[in-house]
């Protein structure tokens, strides 16, 4: 819905000015961003938003930005019912999150699924920063994949993981270890065909860590957020931790899946590792 267009007749024109055109729908929760000069008019904007939506039940706004190590949302609630959890459909998987206790992006299914048509049959895949466990799920139901590894430090978003896991009955090579990255890691006695990182704001503090994970001629996807004219920066961050570890880069591919500010992209790297 173009809520520009539907407060038209609401508000005056420097008022329209100042909203954002669209919302995130999460669920059946709207998640909006009420500039400071309109917040005395928050409550209409959340009545025209239900009404014109029957399938969203809540109304919230942004209250903050993402912040802190597990990259959560404050939000307020301004209209609708009282509650923060609901269920997510991505590609036929049930996803059940409470969306300011966990991080969820809803605008990054399409990528999700990307990554899963890339697995092939026997492949042993680690995700880390795995979350409420949406790339394990998909990974799972869109691949051939042997087993699937996640692992996630919020432990309600690990509690979640483990819910939904429960939620997509048929999807059972998937292991979920709740715990920092870095302390598991050492753990692991096996190489993974695949290693999934996806902690785009540091996730280059993991590379080292990461690495020794992932057999020879294994695929590192590392997701970065990047300058539209810097993608290269990102690539370069991966071989010289590849130089570093005495391993190679023959292949080094950038996907572009969001704009998280004017000119800055998330991207992926997508990389062949030696
Ligand atoms: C950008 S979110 C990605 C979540 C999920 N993969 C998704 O796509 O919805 C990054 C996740 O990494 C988790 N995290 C941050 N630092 C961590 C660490 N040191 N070890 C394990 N998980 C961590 C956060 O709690 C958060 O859930």
């Amino acid at each position: 819905m173009n809520l520009k267009e539907t407060l038209g007749s609401l508000f005056s024109q420097d008022e329209l000015q100042l909203l954002v055109r669209g919302y995130d729908v999460v669920g059946d929760i709207a998640i909006i961003i009420i500039p400071q000069e309109l917040e005395s008019k928050e409550q209409v904007i959340a009545e025209v938003i239900l009404a014109n939506n029957p399938n969203i039940k809540v109304v919230a706004k942004r209250a903050a930005q993402y912040g802190g190590e597990f990259r959560t949302l404050p939000v307020t609630i301004i209209g609708g019912k009282d509650r923060r959890e609901t269920e997510v459909r991505e590609f036929g998987i049930r996803l059940r999150l409470n969306v300011e206790k966990v991080y969820f992006s809803i605008r990054s299914g399409n990528e999700r699924r990307r990554i899963a048509s890339l697995v092939q049959p026997g492949e042993n895949v680690l995700v880390l920063f795995s979350g409420i466990a949406p790339y394990p799920l998909m990974i799972s139901r869109y691949s051939l994949a042997r087993r699937i590894v996640g692992i996630e430090k919020n432990p309600v978003a690990h509690d979640y993981a483990l819910l939904n896991l429960k939620l997509n009955k048929k999807l059972n090579n998937i292991e979920l270890l709740q715990g920092d990255v870095r302390a598991l890691l050492p753990l692991f006695s096996t190489e993974f065909d695949r290693v999934v990182m996806v902690l785009p704001k540091s996730g280059e503090d993991f590379l080292e860590a990461a690495l020794p994970l992932l057999r020879p001629g294994g695929y590192l996807h590392f997701y970065d957020m990047q300058k539209s004219d810097s993608f290269a920066e990102s690539i370069t961050k991966v071989r010289s931790v590849c130089e570093a570890a005495k391993r190679s880069l023959p292949a080094a591919d950038v996907a572009v899946c969001g704009h998280c500010a004017p000119r800055t992209c998330r991207i992926c790297v997508d990389c062949l590792v030696g």
